[in-house]
């Protein structure tokens, strides 16, 4: 399968939307689901509302951040906890970058922590993409963000380091120290110029990691990619569907 050979300049906005609005017709009366977090599932999330609304479908949500929670009350999508329910039927979320093998980077946005809790619960885990996300390999473009505990943030920096990656301490562009997420922990952005010639490998080393909460490499998770595009069409891909 591939999916990455695409120009990069294109209305992305459209194509997120179209992705998103695609994802939303998979929500069936009854589901509960997994409510991502970014631009692009921002438009899922309007598009279910407004099915939810419109047909008064019983569902409920786990959102993924605040952001995301916030944006599923305004839309009048229901809200449950992983103390309620124990699977999800559906996630649909972004990614900020998606390889051949649907292995992703994802927490742009400093969410990918709650993001992999609820993929690893969901059942289908759809990932809406614009065509600037695919890549023949994962790190090329987006860094990877690790969640570290403020105390344990140079030595996981070191540890990095030591990994090949340019890692950065993510600051706030809205007050003068770093971003705080909504764990209260840092991020570091793990900047491979070089991309990422072992995914499986880093992925233990940061599993393993003591003062690391969690990190944006998504390897096992999704099941269905959608790549939205500027015209409004959307390829699907679900490699274990087909
Ligand atoms: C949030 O932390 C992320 O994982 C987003 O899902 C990812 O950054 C994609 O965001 P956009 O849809 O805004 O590109």
């Amino acid at each position: 399968m591939s999916f990455h050979a695409f120009g990069l300049s294109m209305d992305r906005d459209a194509a997120k939307k179209a992705a998103g609005e695609e994802a939303a017709t998979l929500v069936q009366d009854g589901m509960c689901l997994g409510l991502g977090t970014g631009s692009t599932a921002a438009y899922a999330l309007e598009a279910i509302g407004r099915r939810v609304q419109a047909e008064n479908l019983d569902v409920r949500g786990v959102p993924t951040s605040f952001g995301a929670e916030r944006r599923a009350r305004a839309h009048g999508i229901p809200l449950t906890t992983f103390d309620e329910v124990s699977t999800l039927d559906l996630a649909v979320d972004g990614a900020d970058e998606v390889d051949d093998e649907l292995r992703l980077i994802k927490g742009g946005g400093g969410a990918h922590s709650r993001e992999k809790v609820v993929a690893t619960q969901a059942e289908r885990f759809v990932v809406l993409v614009d065509p600037t996300k695919p890549v023949d390999t994962l790190g090329e473009r987006a860094p990877v963000p690790v969640e570290v505990l403020p105390m344990a943030i140079t030595p996981v920096r070191q540890m990095l380091e030591a990994q090949g990656a340019r890692p950065e301490l993510r600051m706030s562009s809205e007050k003068d120290g770093p971003v705080v997420t909504d764990q209260g922990l840092w991020l570091l952005d793990a900047h491979f110029p070089e991309g990422i010639s072992d995914p499986v490998g880093l992925n233990r080393i940061l599993c393993d990691r003591p003062g690391v909460l969690d990190h944006g490499l998504f390897l096992d998770e999704a099941t269905d990619l959608f790549i939205g595009h500027p015209d409004g069409t959307v390829d699907r891909f679900a490699p274990e569907r087909v």
